[in-house]
C-alpha cells in the first residue's frame, strides 16, 4: 500500500532528525563556525537589526555563535516563544544575555514570558527558521507543529514584513520534498557548505 503525504513526511521527519542526532560534537562545532562566516556575509542579515534566531534542540545547528555575533554587532536578537493562548502560534521575545529562559512543552527554552519584551513579528526584519528538510526548490519541513507556516504565512502572501532566513545542516537537504498547501517555501537558506537562494 502507498503510504500517505503525512506518512511520507513524518518518515522523512524521523530519518533526517535521527541523521542530525548522529553528528559528533566535532562536526557541530565545525559546522556552526562554517555558518557563522555565511551568517556574517548575508546581505540579509547585513540589513537587519531585529533578528529572530533559535536555540538549537535535536541535532539542530547551534546558533550561539550567530547569536553572540548579532549582539556584539548591536543587532536586537529575539527567540520564539510558544503564545499563551493562540493555539500554534509563536511569539516572538527579546533576547538579552541577562534574559531568563524557561523550558516550554517541547523542552525548549524560551524567554521567561514579558509583555514588555515581545516584538510583534511583523516588526523584525529575518526570522533565521529552523527545519527539519528543505528540497531543491527551497521547500521546508518542519517538526510538525505548523508553528513557523503560520508565522511566516503574512509574508509569503504580502512579501512585507519579517522574510524567512533557513538554517540548516547540509545533511537536512533531500530531492523533494511532500508539500502541503499550507507550507511555507524558503527564499533562501544558510549551510555550512551552501548559500541557497530561490525566487519564490
Ligand atoms: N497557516 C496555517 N493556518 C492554519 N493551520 C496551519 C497553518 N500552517 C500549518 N497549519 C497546520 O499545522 C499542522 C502542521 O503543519 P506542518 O506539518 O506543515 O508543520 P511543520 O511545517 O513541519 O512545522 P513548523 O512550521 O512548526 O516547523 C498542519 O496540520 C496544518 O493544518
Ligand atoms: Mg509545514
Amino acid at each position: 500500500m502507498q503510504a500517505t503525504a503525512s506518512e511520507q513526511r513524518n518518515s522523512l521527519r524521523k530519518h533526517i532528525r535521527s541523521q542530525r542526532r548522529a553528528l559528533t560534537a566535532q562536526a557541530q562545532t565545525d559546522a556552526s563556525a562554517a555558518l557563522l562566516l555565511r551568517f556574517q556575509q548575508s546581505d540579509a542579515v547585513k540589513s537587519a537589526t531585529h533578528i529572530a534566531l533559535y536555540l538549537a534542540v535535536d541535532g539542530e545547528l547551534d546558533t550561539a555563535p550567530l547569536i553572540e555575533y548579532c549582539w556584539a554587532q548591536g543587532k536586537s536578537v529575539y527567540l520564539p516563544v510558544i503564545h499563551p493562548f493562540s493555539k500554534g502560534h509563536l511569539l516572538f521575545l527579546r533576547y538579552h544575555p541577562q534574559s531568563t529562559l524557561v523550558a516550554n512543552r517541547y523542552g525548549i527554552l524560551e524567554p521567561k514570558l514579558d509583555v514588555r519584551d515581545v516584538l510583534p513579528a511583523e516588526k523584525l526584519d529575518l526570522i533565521c527558521t529552523p527545519l527539519v528538510a528543505f528540497d531543491q526548490s527551497g521547500q521546508r519541513l518542519g517538526m510538525g507543529g505548523g508553528y513557523y507556516d503560520r508565522t511566516l504565512a503574512p509574508w509569503y502572501e504580502t512579501r512585507q514584513g519579517a522574510r524567512p532566513l533557513g538554517v540548516a545542516h547540509d545533511c537536512q537537504q533531500v530531492d523533494a520534498l511532500p508539500i502541503e498547501v499550507w507550507d511555507v517555501p524558503l527564499p533562501e537558506i544558510l549551510t555550512p557548505s551552501m548559500h541557497w537562494q530561490w525566487s519564490i
